[in-house]
């Protein structure tokens, strides 16, 4: 009687179970129910996960973005114009991911590891999801080797280390992308691979970068992810975390990655308006509640793994652009806030011709004094406070009152400093090479020259460091300070040099 009893039992739930598994199954393939600028509600699908790609007639592929109980909300990573209501969707069990290896080096391709550049598909055994989980503390070693940008007015006053945050923000065309790509340029031979990732921009605008990072022929060191501003949404949304994937995957073999998001104002915009359409409650400027966690958990994948790890690192330099200076509004506020110092451009040095348009009172950067060459970072630490005192005194010598000879003079080396930390762009400096030029501005034997003058006096003491003083600039590279004795020679050589070339 009981053991009927737990037969039937058995029968019933064993029925009950085929009967789930057939509803599972007929649930693979869904319809869409609305769909509109780049995103689409789905029925059924109960079993789908977040992050979940779905495909739809025509090979357009979608991810799934909202989950509720009746519905899916999806955003479209591929144009959908010809989709409509009652096509249907089939599941891929796919997070959504991207193919990985070393064969990614100097190419171009789309945040889902299509190729951009006509050079065919992308050889690769493995594919990584482009959504990863943040290294633990305990991974996490400290910043201690510069990333060289090349750029004086950066390297001195505001030094990036190698897994560093580091953000540049300013208004539109004031250099932002120009100093990351001279950073890009500058990793020439330092075995730093650099990811350059455009989000939302226009496709011209792109196609400008690559060109000069073949120009300056270091494209066969780069990875460039582009989602422009023609993408979907969607494509423009997860662009920088499949290119942080892919930093990943190099750093994990302990290589030094430098990767550069251009820029995370566009992708908050792409984002809003995928939320928007999907419904999701609007905040503050109407980007949904979550708009600072998708930044903080990008931004949290850079780091300096420990020596058992591999010591690699993942250096990210994003960029915001601001409007009208302000940088209280709501994005670069929120990206200040879970970077490691930011380098803000001033659309007012710009237009004076002062570039790099920094501004040094704005700009800092809160790990990398760490890293600094020792020989730099000494020389630093008085150059940029009397260089903020020199700022403050020259707003005052505007009002064309009197000074005392010493006054003058701070003026003048100020000047003279200033002088020196402008730069073209595409001239990136070796970093010794900026060391010695400050080291002599520092002394005063650069004060009152004139623009050419400036130009030459740097040049000729450029290249005695790479001539005479061979030795010492591979100490300094070498971490060494150096002592009094050295830095007299140093100077004592120069001095000769300008004068002899009569630039003094
Ligand atoms: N240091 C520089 N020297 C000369 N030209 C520069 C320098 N920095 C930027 N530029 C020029 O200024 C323009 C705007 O720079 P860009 O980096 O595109 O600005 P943003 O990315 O902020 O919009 C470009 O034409 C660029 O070549
Ligand atoms: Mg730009």
């Amino acid at each position: 009687m009981l053991k009927k009893a737990s037969e039937k039992a058995m029968n019933a739930i064993e029925e009950s179970t085929k009967k789930t598994k057939a509803a599972l199954k007929s649930q693979e393939v869904s319809e869409i129910q609305s769909i509109s600028a780049g995103t689409a509600v789905l029925t059924g699908l109960s079993n789908v996960k977040m992050d979940e790609m779905l495909l739809f007639p025509g090979n357009v592929s979608g991810m799934v973005q909202t989950l509720s109980d009746d519905a899916v909300g999806v955003v479209f990573l591929d144009n959908p114009d010809h989709l409509k209501a009652g096509d249907k969707a089939v599941r891929t069990n796919r997070i959504l991911d991207i193919p990985v290896s070393n064969q990614l080096l100097g190419r171009v391709i789309d945040p889902v590891g299509k190729p951009l550049d006509g050079k065919g598909a992308v050889a690769a055994k493995e594919r990584r999801p482009i959504e990863r989980e943040a290294y633990a503390i305990m991974d996490r070693a400290p910043v201690d080797q510069p990333l060289q940008t090349g750029l004086k007015a950066i390297d001195s006053f505001t030094p990036i280390g190698r897994g560093q945050r580091e953000l540049i923000l300013g208004d539109r065309q004031t250099g932002k992308t120009a100093i990351a790509l001279d950073t890009i340029i500058n990793q020439k031979n330092t075995g730093v691979i650099s990811i350059y990732c455009a989000i939302g921009q226009q496709a011209a605008a792109v196609a400008r970068v690559i060109a000069d990072l073949k120009k300056y022929d270091v494209l066969q060191n780069c990875i460039v992810v582009v989602a422009s501003g023609e993408d979907q949404a969607g494509m423009q949304y997860i662009a920088p975390y499949a290119a942080t994937t892919i930093g990943e995957f190099f750093m994990e073999q302990g290589k030094d990655v430098l990767i550069v998001y251009d820029d995370l104002t566009n992708h908050a915009r792409a984002y809003r308006q995928m939320s928007l359409l999907l419904r999701r409650p609007p905040g503050r400027e109407a980007y949904p509640g979550d708009i600072f966690y998708i930044h903080s958990r990008l931004l949290e994948r850079s780091t300096h793994l420990i020596k058992k790890l591999g010591g690699g690192s993942l250096t990210a330099l994003p960029i915001v652009s601001t409007e009208a200076g302000n940088i209280s509004a709501y994005i670069p506020t929120n990206i200040i806030s879970i970077t490691d110092g930011q380098i803000y451009l001033s659309a007012s040095l710009f237009q004076k011709g002062t570039m790099p348009a920094i501004d040094t009172g704005r700009s800092v950067s809160r790990v990398g004094g760490d890293a600094q060459l020792p020989a730099y970072r000494s020389l630093v630490g008085p150059l940029k406070l009397f260089y903020s005192q020199f700022e403050e005194l020259e707003s005052f010598a505007k009002f064309g009152t009197q000074m005392d000879k010493e006054t003058e003079e701070r003026l003048n080396r100020g000047r003279a400093i200033r002088m020196v930390m402008e730069q073209r762009q595409f001239q990136p400096m070796q970093v010794t090479d900026q060391i010695a030029i400050l080291m002599t501005t520092n002394e005063g034997l650069l004060d009152g020259l004139d623009t050419e003058k400036n130009k030459k006096a740097q040049e000729i003491i450029a290249s005695l460091m790479n001539t005479d003083f061979k030795d010492i600039a591979k100490a300094i590279l070498d971490r060494q300070k150096l002592d009094d004795k050295t830095k007299q020679k140093m100077l004592t050589a120069f001095e000769r040099a300008l004068k002899r070339e009569k630039v003094i």
